[in-house]
């Protein structure tokens, strides 16, 4: 909290800002102030101190510090509280355990790396240190087991409007949740669990992004911001965010206002209206998307002719 507000002071100040005025500000000795701006720099913060001038901010690090998603962070409960790992096995693991022991809605565990990133139906998800977003959000939802793929659909949401506005590029949600630009996936999000019967304990949204990975990084049909826009694109900025929209999205499904949200999906959306084959189990479905149900599987109109509807699946374009 004191290096958070250190940080910020000195972003603010853009200057020289002596430790007496530091230390005045945030009501702590020299010394203390001293010891802080000494931990700032072990984390990566090039902070220059120059007798009877005082301190200056010269660089932060590329790292998903708490201190830097706070400063700056407009929601008002999502990411407020933050784990951060430069290496874990999973966020999902850790958000689990967390989330298992009480950890307030909004709780988010980031990491630099994951050696063992998981995606949807089994899949690895490949976490580059330091090159993409891996994180995992602790939600506790008034909804029904039945109702929660709909935070799915938030998160794309949140997840493509960030991507376009931080790129211009024209992301697009493939269903049910897959981010891609040009046909290649961007971005990818895991929603689980832990549920009674008709009642939901909380939910664990996992995000993966590839955000400055080059082609090496990455499997063979996807795709990085750095790579589709040219430019390195700051992680802390998107982390940002994207818990912001994704606490105004999350807003609309907790005052139980759904159509909103679909209307949005469905205008993000390069699924509905093309024809898909969606792979489920080992048997193939072809046909045309023609719709979102109420429940948000996939209205198919198949091959003869009838409409059908699937809640998971693999879909692929054609
Ligand atoms: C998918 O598209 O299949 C979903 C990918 C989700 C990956 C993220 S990375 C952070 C979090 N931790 C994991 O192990 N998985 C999710």
């Amino acid at each position: 909290m004191v290096q958070e507000r250190i940080i910020q002071y000195l972003k603010s100040n853009k200057t020289f800002v002596s430790g007496q005025k530091l230390s005045r500000h945030l009501k702590i000795s020299r010394a203390a102030v001293w010891k802080h701006v000494r931990d700032l720099r072990l984390a990566g913060y090039k902070i220059e101190a120059v007798p009877h001038r005082g301190y200056y901010l010269k660089s932060c690090p590329d790292k998903l510090l708490p201190e830097e998603i706070f400063a700056g962070l407009a929601t008002e409960r999502l990411g407020r509280t933050v784990y951060y790992y430069e290496t874990i096995s999973s966020t999902m693991d850790e958000a689990f355990r967390l989330a298992a022991q009480g950890s307030p809605e909004g709780t988010l565990v980031c990491a630099e790396s994951q050696t063992r990133g998981r995606g949807r139906l089994g899949r690895t998800w490949i976490s580059p240190k330091g090159k993409g977003l891996y994180t995992s959000l602790i939600l506790r939802p008034d909804l029904s087991p039945l109702e929660v793929g709909w935070i799915t659909f938030v998160a794309a949401i949140a997840v493509c409007e960030t991507v376009r506005e931080a790129t211009g590029l024209k992301a697009a949600i493939k269903w049910p949740n897959d981010v891609l630009i040009g046909g290649r996936k961007v971005a990818g999000i895991l929603t689980e669990m832990n549920a009674e019967t008709d009642r939901v304990k909380f939910v664990i949204v996992g995000l993966g992004m590839n955000v400055n990975a080059d082609k090496v990084h990455l499997p063979p049909r996807g795709t990085s911001l750095k790579m589709e826009s040219g430019n390195k694109v700051s992680r802390i900025c998107l982390l940002q965010n994207v818990l912001q929209k994704t606490e105004y999205w999350y807003g609309c499904l907790q005052a139980r206002d759904f159509s909103p949200v679909i209307e949005r999906w469905k205008a993000l959306s390069i699924t509905i209206g093309r024809r898909i084959r969606l792979s489920e189990h080992h048997r193939i479905i072809e046909g045309k998307a023609v719709d979102l149900s109420a429940e948000g599987g996939l209205v198919i109109l198949n091959e003869d002719g009838d409409l059908i509807t699937r809640m998971t699946g693999d879909v692929e374009l054609i």
